[in-house]
Parts: C-alpha cells; structure tokens; sequence
C-alpha cells in the first residue's frame, strides 16, 4: 500500500497535466472554470470581471512591466518600490537622491512627475483567433506563417490605435497560437509619484534577502494618474486632473489570518510551464549559468567604475538591481533543478507520454518525431551559440553603443522593401522608440559606459575562430583605442542629437565619423543574420511546441490554462506558511518585530531611528494585527505569479485589498517551469504596513484618509 501511494504521488509530481488545486495564472475568460466558491470566494466571478458593468479588473493597472491598482476615485495607485524605482531614479542627483531618501508629495502640486512611467488600463478584451488564422491561411511554412500573422497584427492594432496616442491594442498568443486575444488599453501619460518611502524601508534586506523568505520589507509606493481634463490620457502638463478610474479597490476591514483565501490581478510576465527536456536542458546547461557569469561580471565592473562616484551609482542603480535580480533567480533556479533532478523527471515523464504516444497509429503518426524534432531545433542553435551569446549581449555594451546600434539598425530597416521589411520595425514603432530614446541617458554613466564598451569588444576577441566576427578585427586589434576615441569625440551623449539620427539615412550615418557608428555598421550584418536566424527557431519551435501542447492534451485532455506573457491574469490561493527543510517549519507572517530584529544599522539593514522610536512607543495607531499582537509586515500565500506581477493587489474572498505581492520564495526558483504545490509561495506586503508606514512615519495620513474616508 505504502508502495502504491509512494508511486501515486511520484506520479503527479511527475505530471505537469494534473493541474493542482491553487494552480495557474487564468485568463479572466476561465474565471468560470476555476469552481473559486469552493475555495472560499466570497464573490461571483462576475464582480471580479464584467465586460458590461465596473468590476474589480478595472482597477487593475498595469505599468508596463510591473502591475499596480487604483486605490482612491482620484487616480491614487499602489505599486512596489522595485516597480517606481526607476521613476525615483530618473528624478534623483547628487542633492535629490530620493531613491535612498525616499519622496514625499505633501500637497497635490508636489507630486514628482514620474518620468517614463504609464498607466495602461484595460477596456476591452476579445478573442479573435479566427481572424488570425484565416490571415494565414493554409500556408505551411513556420517562417512564413509568422510573418504573415505578424503582419495581420501589426495592421490590426494599428487600425484600433489610430492616431491616438493614449491607446494601446496588443494582441496576444496563448499556447503557442492556439488562440489569440486582443487586449485594448487606455494610456494614461501623465504619472506622478505621490509617496516612496526610503529604500531602507522600501527595499530593506536588498538583495540579501531578494528572493527569500522569512522577509521584512515595505515593498510599495503610491503613485497618481493623471489626464486631461477632456479625458484623454495625454502627457505631463500642469493643467491635467486626476483619473477617475470605473472601480477602485477598498482596503480590508478584516487582518489577514493563516489559511485566508486570496486572490491576484495582475500581469504576469512569462513562464515555461509547458516546454520539453531538450529546452530545459538548453537553459539549465548553457543559458541560465551563461547568464549568470555575465550579469556577475557586470556587476563586479559597474561596482569598480562607480565607487567613488554618488552620481555613478545613482545612474547604474537601476541596471544594477535588474541585473541582481535575475542573476540570484536565475542562480537558485540552477540549484532547486538540480537539487530536485527536475531534468530526469522531465525526461520521464517525455517517455511516458512517447508510450501512450506510440500505442495509438494515429497519434504516432501526428506526434511521434515532435520530441526529437524539437531537441533537433536545438542541437541547430549549438553551432551558432558563441557569436549569439556576444551579439545577445549587446544591450549590456554601454548605453551609447547601444543607442547606435539601435539607430543604425532601424535606418537600415527602413531602407529596405516591404516585403523583405520586419514588420516589428513599422514606422510607428520606429516613432516609438524614438520618442523614449531620452530615457536612456537617465542610466548613462560615462566610465561605466566605456567599461561596457571595452568588455563587449574583448569577448569579441576571443571569440572561436569559426565563429569570428571578421568585419570586426580591425576594432578589437586595438580595443582600448578604439573605446578612447569612441567616446572622447562622441556627439551620441546629447539625447537630442541622437534622436535627429533617426530620421538619416545608413550612409549618412556612417560618414559621421562617429566611431559607435563604425562599430554599429561593421556589427549590422552579424546582428542581421542573428536576428534571422532567431526568428526562424522562434517560428519552428512554437509550431512544434503547439503540436506538443495537442500531444498532451490527447494524453490527458485537461483543461489548461495558459503561459504567461504579459496579460491580465487571475491566480488565488491561501495564505499559508511552508517547511523548506526537514525540521524547518516557516509561519506565513513577519511582524514589525522582525524588522527590528533585523537592523544593524549598516545598509541594507539600516531601519530608519524614526521606526524603532514607533516600535518603541509601540504608536501603532489601528494598525495592529490581534493575533500575531503586532502590525504584521509581510505574508506567505499560495498564489501562483511570477516576474511582472510585482505591485499586484492581492485581495481576500471579498475582494478587498490586503496586500501588493512583491517576490517568490527561493525554495521554489524553478516555479516559472512548474508549479509546486508544497514549496512554492508569493510574498506580498501586507496593506497594513503600508498604511502604517503612511500615516506613522510619513506623516501623510492624508492619503489613509483618500483610500479609506474616515476609517
Ligand atoms: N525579486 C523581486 C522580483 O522580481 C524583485 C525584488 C526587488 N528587490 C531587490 N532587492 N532587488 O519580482
């Protein structure tokens, strides 16, 4: 018997298509699906999303990369910290260095204009995979097919967008493209950041405790959208007045209590949870630890460059933290895959599948080679992977370098036919990208930049002979010339000179006499070929992966949801503690106790003394937990997000706000591919803390007042 129950729950751990309880990040269209009354919502599905009437999805927000909500009829918005970092840092100097210090608006007039920042907020949502696939018809060509209906998308959403600035269409594969939703968004442009607390509060324990669990951290930040007085989402201007969102989120009348039901909205950003061996193998072997070495190796240059520089690491700050960030995830996924001999399960569970596969004609007809057709798509990348790596890791070769490079890319573009023209690089987006170049140089550090530069070119050097990138020799024989004259005659450092350039041709720009230019046209073919090439294993792969998913569904036939990529999502689940390790046994709460325990008074444990005076006096104001007889900082629960959920509202079985989730657990670092019912958690800040953090240290209890009236 033991034996039987051993091979049943060696079996599900197995079986990604056994979809757990508190599984899953959904689309809204499957809230019906999901049974959510027998979990414990208190709510219909449909007061959590109505096309017809406001519902909770309308005071969802999205930040482009990070999720957020509405939190006051006035356009008040909570978020992470993380997620208005780089907002903090575009408006920080040496004299306002708000990213340590913090900023506090005290009147509506002070509100800092959140540079880059946008609100988008859905309106609509629609299936439309008819109309996408009866664009590509019955072509059967991968490469082709894509093309197609990447064509069809650009012209759709154009056609929607119009010439409107403050509307954003976005059409979205799910499987693979098995199905394709349009999402329709208003723009908001005009966002202010209305409290950050310092990062000692906001990002206490940094990148020690990133990742990790027991944590004690006031991850968020209030931010307010603004728009026209005609409604319009139009940019920064004096005269605009605040958004009045269809529906904002009410702050919990009740505290939190081990065993709640939650929920999540928000915008999940990409996972892998339906992918082969061959492309687990691919990352675990080669990418993830790649990765890893580089980011360390940036990361250790950045540090020696900006020392003893305030202003230095005020403009790398923001590289720096998502380089930190996804190196330690990127390391923990290596050591839970391996500690877990996640690789050998996945391998097994593929024979499995290949048994049933191979039992009936038919489906070994249809599916019999997909496995080894994939893992034959990526023996193809091995050839290639050393001159890919480089060209990949442009972006991280100075800010300069890569703004030309990006010119010259899309001038090139430009030039050529329609037909043979990407059409990712449409003139409207061309526009785009011209329109945010000068957010650029608020990350530009000159010594740093150069550094970057010198680093990218070594690896160029040594790159294997077969894979040499020629048009290069003559640059990299004398590299530290070349950076030296790159940047001591360089005109790029001015945003707007630069952004001229998009509008020249490639001769032109290559008889500037700029040496990034050199660099950017001897680089292009390379970076042309790379392109092509990455596109085609993009096409073929997602055909064979769709096939895979079908294969699967033959298996199984189990409802699905599917994975994430950047659209409004809908995960629950309880609170709930965990034991990472044999003995250990982890509570789902951390108390402001905690944090005090914590501090050592040196970065990044340096609570500020206004907090400890608080703790002490334990002026506490209504924000006291009765069960854990303190104000209850941060908390585990079971939802099931990932990067670009940071800032998302969670809510309880009425939904009402009860925390912003802001990281996983490092137990769990594989989550992006499979879901672990046992280890993996999101932790959230708990909307108490905030509100304390608000009212007590901040003095703003203004704000606690536009959330919640009198109390
Ligand atoms: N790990 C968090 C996430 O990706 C980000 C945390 C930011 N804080 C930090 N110390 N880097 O979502």
């Amino acid at each position: 018997m033991k034996r039987c129950i051993a091979a049943l729950l060696l079996f599900i751990s197995l079986c990604p298509f056994l979809i757990h309880a508190e599984e899953g990040m959904w689309l809204l269209s499957q809230l019906d699906q999901l049974n959510l009354k027998q979990y414990g919502l208190k709510l219909k599905p449909s007061d959590i999303y109505n096309p017809d009437k406001p519902s909770i999805t309308d005071a969802i927000v999205w930040l482009g990369g990070c999720s957020a909500s509405f939190v006051s009829p006035e356009g008040l918005i909570v978020t992470n910290h993380h997620c208005a970092f780089g907002a903090l840092q575009r408006a920080s100097s040496e004299e306002h260095d708000y990213i340590t210090d913090g900023f506090l608006a005290k009147t509506r007039a002070n509100e800092l204009e959140a540079i880059g920042m946008n609100a988008y907020v859905l309106q609509e949502m629609k299936d439309i995979t008819d109309d996408i696939l009866k664009s590509a018809g019955a072509i059967d060509d991968p490469v082709e097919r894509d093309r197609i209906i990447k064509e069809t998308i650009k012209a759709t959403t154009e056609a929607i967008e119009g010439d409107r600035d403050d509307v954003y269409a976005r059409i979205a594969d799910m499987y693979n493209g098995k199905q394709y939703i349009l999402f329709v968004y208003k723009r908001y442009q005009d966002v202010r950041v209305v409290y950050a607390p310092p990062r000692s509060i906001g990002n206490y324990g940094d990148e020690i405790d990133n990742w990790m669990w027991p944590r004690h951290c006031g991850d968020f930040t209030f931010l307010r959208a603004y728009m026209a007085p005609d409604g319009s989402g139009a940019r920064y201007s004096p005269d605009n007045v605040p958004v009045a969102p269809k529906s904002y989120l009410k702050v919990a009348k009740q505290d939190v209590k081990d065993g709640d039901f939650t929920f999540i909205l928000g915008f999940p950003g990409s996972t892998t949870r339906f992918r082969t061996s061959s492309s687990l193998r691919w990352n675990l072997n080669y990418s993830y630890p790649e990765i890893v070495h580089e980011y360390k190796e940036i990361l250790t240059l950045l540090d020696d460059v900006t020392r003893d520089s305030k202003e230095g690491q005020i403009r790398v700050a923001r590289l720096k933290a998502g380089l930190e960030n996804t190196m330690k995830n990127f390391q923990g996924r290596i050591e839970s895959m391996t500690k877990t001999n996640f690789l050998e399960r996945k391998i097994e569970f593929e024979s499995e599948l290949t048994n049933f596969i191979n039992e009936n004609p038919d489906l070994k007809q249809k599916y019999g080679a997909v496995l080894s057709q994939i893992q034959a798509l990526y023996d193809t990348l091995e050839m290639t992977k050393a001159q890919d790596d480089v060209l990949q890791m442009l972006r991280f070769s100075g800010t300069l370098p890569e703004i030309a490079v990006s010119i010259y890319g899309a001038v090139r573009e430009r030039e050529k036919p329609d037909s043979l023209r990407n059409p990712e690089f449409s003139e409207r987006n061309i526009e785009k990208a011209k329109e945010k170049l000068h957010l650029h140089y608020y990350g530009y550090y000159e010594p740093a930049d150069r550094a970057m530069l010198t680093r990218m070119l070594k690896q160029v050097a040594a790159l294997p002979d077969d894979q040499r990138l020629s048009e290069l020799d003559d640059i990299v024989a004398h590299i530290d010339g070349f950076v030296a004259s790159a940047y001591d005659s360089t005109k790029l450092d001015n945003s707007e000179f630069a952004e001229a350039l998009y509008d020249k041709s490639s001769a032109e720009l290559e008889a500037l006499g700029e040496p990034l230019f050199t660099l950017a046209a001897r680089m292009y073919s390379a970076r042309d070929a790379y392109h092509k090439r990455q596109e085609k294993f993009a096409a073929n792969i997602t055909n064979l992966r769709r096939r895979y998913i079908d294969a699967l569904y033959a298996w199984k036939g189990t409802a699905l949801y599917p994975d994430a990529n950047g659209t409004m999502r809908f995960t629950y689940g309880n609170v709930a503690g965990y034991k990472p390790a044999d003995a250990v046994c982890y509570k789902p709460f951390t108390t402001l106790k905690g944090v005090i325990e914590k501090n050592t008074g040196v970065v990044p444990f340096n609570m500020p003394p206004k907090l400890q005076e608080l703790y002490d006096a334990k002026d506490y104001g209504i924000w006291t937990n009765p069960q854990l007889n303190d104000i209850c900082v941060n908390f585990t629960h079971r939802c099931d997000i990932t990067g670009g959920n940071s800032g998302s509202a969670v809510m309880n079985a009425k939904g009402e706000l009860i925390g912003l989730a802001f990281d996983g657990n490092y137990e769990a670092m594989s989550s992006d591919w499979q879901y672990d019912y046992d280890l993996q958690r999101t932790i959230s800040v708990d909307i108490r803390y905030v509100l304390f953090i608000t009212e007590k240290f901040a003095g703003a209890g203004y704000l606690v007042k536009e959330m919640m009236g009198n109390k």
